[in-house]
């Protein structure tokens, strides 16, 4: 199969940016479809023959036609939140807007499609909608009998601008001495999203990979105390770690959800919600690590996590001194 130009959705993103410099380096031209052109336009539009598109991915008109001229697709779009509780919105992001990719893959005549998911996806088991819906939507790409599919399954991925180390070394600033943790005892294979685009890349051309549905995780699986205390460390916010009982666990996302229009007025994430503490009751762990397979070795996190979460620490000292 020729593969020359990909459609990425979901390129503006952190997984996107990464796999389209690895792709660029590739020689392939992107074009990366994105909802505000304005707010990408500068890490993006530097890359050769990448074009940056402010497109509508929910519309099956505008998708068509965003498509015409690819000959694959990569589609990273997801949430890990939604604006409410009921599983729609998820519905909407994993399930209802892939269909509508297979659909204008097809309208296209594309034959190549790679498709993110994430590690315990499940359309029946899974715990939480997040996990449902990504499950529902891995299982639609796989039953396209007619288009070349490999979808990837990752833990929580880390990298300079990820939202899981951040995010953590944001809250460890923000609360002084103890920090109380929910789902502590849950586990995780952090993988280094520099390794989940070499996978990318490195199965796009394969037709082994056809119908695969590749687990990606780190070396190591730590519990969550253990990457929040190792969080602490290297960005120099060392706080007592208070692991909560599992029911004040969930009474804890039970409130972040009841005051989900506070973060919605902010324009914030929810730091936590009921479906991020249903997520964790599936060790986010794989059971057989697809990079091995896929002759890349996992980059463990103390060699890169360091590096970031300390030179955020610098920045945020240097601020002191800005204007
Ligand atoms: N990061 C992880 O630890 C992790 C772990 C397992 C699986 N995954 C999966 O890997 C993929 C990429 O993750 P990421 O960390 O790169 O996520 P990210 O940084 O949040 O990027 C998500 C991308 O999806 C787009 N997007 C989000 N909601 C959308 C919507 N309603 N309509 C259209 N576009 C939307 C975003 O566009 P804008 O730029 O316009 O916001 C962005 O380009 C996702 O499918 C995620 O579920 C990630």
């Amino acid at each position: 199969m020729i593969i020359k130009k990909i459609c990425i959705l979901g390129g503006s993103g952190f997984v996107g940016h990464t796999l389209a410099n690895r792709l660029t380096r590739d020689g392939y031209q992107l074009r990366v479809l994105c909802r505000n052109r304005e707010a990408h336009k500068d890490n993006l539009i530097l890359l050769p023959d990448l074009e940056l598109v402010e497109a509508n991915v929910h519309d099956p008109l505008q998708l068509k036609q965003q498509f015409a001229g690819c000959d694959a697709v990569i589609n990273l779009i997801g949430i890990l939140n939604e604006t409410g509780r009921s599983g729609t919105g998820f519905h909407s992001v994993h399930v209802a807007l892939t269909e509508k990719v297979i659909e204008a893959c097809r309208a296209n005549g594309i034959q190549r499609l790679l498709h993110m998911s994430a590690l315990n996806a499940d359309a029946i088991n899974g715990p939480s909608h997040y996990l449902r819906s990504k499950g529902m939507a891995e299982d639609k790409v796989h039953a396209a009998g007619d288009i070349h599919v490999t979808s990837f399954r990752p833990s929580v991925i880390f990298g300079a601008n990820d939202s899981f180390f951040n995010r953590f070394a944001s809250l460890l600033k923000l609360t002084p001495v103890i920090f109380p943790l929910a789902c502590s005892q849950a586990r995780f294979a952090p993988v280094f999203v520099e390794d989940v685009a070499e996978a990318i890349a490195r199965t796009l051309k394969d037709p082994d990979s056809y119908g695969q549905r590749y687990e990606l995780c780190g070396p190591h699986s730590y519990s969550l105390q253990e990457l929040v205390e190792y969080t602490g460390k290297c960005a120099g916010t060392k706080r007592k770690i208070i692991a909560l009982p599992d029911i004040i666990s969930r009474l804890q996302a039970t409130l972040f959800d009841l005051m989900g229009f506070v973060f919605n007025m902010l324009n914030m994430e929810k730091p936590f919600s009921t479906d991020n503490y249903l997520s964790t009751k599936v060790d986010s762990v794989c059971q057989q690590n697809s990079l091995i397979q896929l002759g890349i070795e996992p980059m463990a996190l103390e060699c890169i996590v360091p590096q970031y979460l300390s030179k955020r620490t610098r920045r945020e000292q240097n601020n002191h001194f800005r204007v």
